[in-house]
């Protein structure tokens, strides 16, 4: 018998976000894309502790588009934000290959991190033809993917995608492929 299952969107725990941050440790890595007052996607965004940091450094004037199709997280996500007094962050529930809610080049900085080797193979296309139309035409994306026996993602499709970029900056480490990119 053949095996055809279908690939889903890979959701964790929470928990499993909380540890993953352990080995990446957030400000550090986020600070130098964003300035105040900026518009963010923050895609495949999970319970946000990316999408916190962002909001900080924007401010009032700055925002945040959090998008994750697990649900649990952008309620997790949405109940840091208030406790934090964050106005900025507009969350949704959604497939990041439908950001009907963002309009196009409206976008400075799209970070996607482990956001495409998550997705179901089947939506990605779409998701990285939706990052192209919400960027500014100069605007900048932080792209990464686990290389990994569970990522969805292996070395031919990763070059496919980021050769659709202008690629600024790439590191194809053991565990894991990243790259800053903007606009052709
Ligand atoms: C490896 S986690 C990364 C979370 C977060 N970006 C971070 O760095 O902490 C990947 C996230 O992508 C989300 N995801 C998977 N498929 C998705 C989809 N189709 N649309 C939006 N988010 C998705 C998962 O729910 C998960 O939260």
């Amino acid at each position: 018998m053949t095996k055809n299952k279908e690939k889903r969107d890979k959701h964790f725990p929470l928990i499993g976000h909380r540890i993953a941050r352990l080995f990446e440790p957030p400000k550090k890595f986020i600070v130098s894309y964003v300035t105040k007052g900026q518009v963010v996607a923050d895609l495949g965004c999970g319970p946000g502790f990316y999408s916190l940091h962002f909001a900080k450094i924007l401010g009032p004037e700055g925002k945040v588009y959090s998008v994750d199709s697990d649900e649990r997280c952008i309620k997790a996500l949405e109940k840091k934000a208030k406790k934090r007094g964050y106005n900025n962050i507009e969350a949704y529930s959604s497939c990041a290959s439908n950001l009907s809610f963002i309009e196009d080049n409206s976008i400075d900085f799209v970070f996607s991190n482990g956001l495409l080797c998550s997705i179901a193979p089947k939506q990605r296309e779409t998701a990285v033809e939706e990052i192209k139309r919400i960027l500014k035409p100069n605007g900048l994306a932080f792209l990464s993917a686990a290389r990994a026996s569970y990522s969805y993602m292996n070395t031919e499709e990763w070059e496919n995608i980021i050769e659709g970029f202008k690629i600024i900056r790439r590191e194809d480490k053991r565990s894991l492929y990243s790259a800053e990119v903007s606009l052709k």
